[in-house]
């Protein structure tokens, strides 16, 4: 008997999980977690969201999901989530990166950015731990009707099955679905890994489950012409529609894919939308743990769901930040550990006034004047830094990937109506920006900015009796 093997340290593994998940759901609320603001894209407050879920405003995590998971539970939303995605690190013992595009002149600079680690200390011991605190407790944030989809790979899908077995109870295992998947690489020594597999389990027997239909092929591709049975033709040939099977054949976001934003281990929303519109309803809160590029949350809003996501990489951050404003989704509070924060850079603001516009309206005029990085403090690979420092001297506001301004900030929680961002259209900020300020009563100016590697700042200005000063930078 190898007394190395797994099976010996399952034991101490769910004991002492168990112990850590227990004192987190006893210990009082911290509440210095997260600092709150809420971002309203396009300045638009009505959206497909607002109204129709009583005041429900989708939110965004931007810190450890363990931290997460506990003020989510002490704010009551125990027992309140139908559907939770995770797609955690899969033991791969590899770093992952996304692209960032900078613009100098006229051509491009792409660079690739840290995004996470997926290197645990004692390997596979370590993972599990780490897992099995978060899905019991991921387990009380599910309503009673709610589903669980834990995405992984051959690597670790043994082990967290029997861990989701003594959490949820054999009885409430559901599926185990295979998502089979083109990639490029092969391998000669064995068969080359081509699926992932995503463990389903459900609260209990009540759970949501609209069954999705797809397509069965004909053999021969020929009509059957049972009766009673409807039959359909495309392009490859005559078929029926039944029940969605456990093995997915769905493309992977591949280089040349539209959906595609540069971020390592983005999933297809294809694959999101069937888990959605199988395991929830269209006033469900969805909610992704390790949310990545946000696919979870898009896809949740496309049908009309509530979504909660949380990650702790700053790559995460921004991309889901610009992917949500893109969308032009609905306003969602961003909420923030202070210490995952990091401030780099500066934005140099060359000038800032009140002025009166052609309409005869106050209007507050902001002149950019670039963006001051130390970019010794930015973790990249070397070969990178001289092509960061040409775009500092060149286009230093390619560097800014979001930049908006609260024009009546309460002091504590932005409120962010007005935003630029970079998108693909758009490579760099607007260096002018115009916006009309109503009245120039006193009050404060909120302007926060955050860079390509998420780093951020803020700059708050006062108006007092129409004359503007700098209050805090
Ligand atoms: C495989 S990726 C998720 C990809 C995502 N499904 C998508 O479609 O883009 C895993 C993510 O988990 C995040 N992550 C890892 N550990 C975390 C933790 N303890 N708290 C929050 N996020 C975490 C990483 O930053 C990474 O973005």
């Amino acid at each position: 008997m190898n007394s190395k093997s797994i099976i010996h340290k399952l034991p101490k593994i769910v004991k002492e999980g168990r112990k850590i998940a227990e004192e987190i759901i006893n210990r009082p609320l911290d509440n210095t977690y997260f600092q709150r603001e809420k971002i309203i894209p396009g300045g638009k407050e009505e959206s497909i969201n607002s109204g129709s879920f009583d005041g429900w405003i989708n939110k965004f995590y931007y810190g450890d999901n363990l931290k997460v998971i506990e003020s989510l539970l002490k704010e009551g939303y125990g027992g309140k989530i139908d559907l939770i995605y995770i797609d955690p690190p899969f033991l791969t013992k590899a770093n992952y990166k996304g692209k960032i595009v900078l613009k100098k002149g006229k051509e491009e600079e792409v660079i690739e950015y840290f995004a996470y680690r997926d290197v645990w200390e004692e390997g596979l011991i370590t993972y599990l731990k780490m897992l099995y605190v978060r899905i019991f407790l991921m387990r009380e944030l599910l309503s009673h009707k709610g589903t669980i989809y834990v995405h992984l790979d051959y690597r670790t899908v043994h082990y967290v099955k029997i861990l989701m077995d003594e959490i949820f109870g054999e009885e409430n295992f559901l599926n185990e679905i295979i998502w089979a998947y083109k990639s490029g690489g092969v391998s000669h020594k064995y068969y080359s890994r081509k699926h992932d597999n995503i463990l389903v389990y459900t609260k209990g027997k009540d759970y949501i489950f609209n069954p999705q239909l797809e397509k069965s092929y004909n053999r021969g591709l020929k009509p059957y012409r049972f009766k009673g049975v409807k039959e359909y033709k495309d392009e490859i040939g005559w078929y029926t529609l039944v029940n969605l099977k456990d093995v997915w054949q769905i493309d992977m976001v591949g280089r040349t894919s539209k959906e595609r934003i540069g971020y390592d281990t983005q999933k297809p929303i294809k694959l999101l939308e069937r888990i959605i519109l199988t395991s929830s309803n269209e006033d469900s809160i969805v909610a992704d743990f390790y949310a990545g590029s946000g696919t979870t949350g898009i896809t949740a809003e496309m049908h009309k769901r509530k979504w909660i996501m949380a990650d702790k990489g700053a790559l995460s951050y921004t991309t889901i930040n610009n992917r949500l404003m893109e969308n032009q989704s609905s306003p969602y509070y961003i909420y923030k550990d202070p210490s995952n924060s990091k401030r780099a850079g500066k934005l140099n603001i060359k000038n800032i006034e009140i002025v009166k516009n052609e309409k005869g309206r106050e209007e507050l005029y902001i002149e950019l004047g670039g963006y001051q990085l130390d970019i010794e403090k930015i973790n990249i690979r070397e070969r990178y830094r001289p092509k960061i420092e040409e775009v500092l001297n060149r286009n230093s506001l390619s560097l800014i990937d979001f930049i908006g301004i609260d024009m009546d900030y309460d002091g504590n929680n932005p409120l962010i109506h007005w935003q630029d961002y970079k998108d693909k259209d758009n490579m760099t900020i607007h260096p002018i920006i115009r916006l009309e300020i109503g009245n120039t009563d006193n009050r404060k100016i909120y302007i926060k900015y955050i860079d390509v590697f998420g780093q951020e700042n803020s700059i708050t200005y006062e108006v007092n009796d129409g004359r503007l000063g700098l209050y805090e930078y």
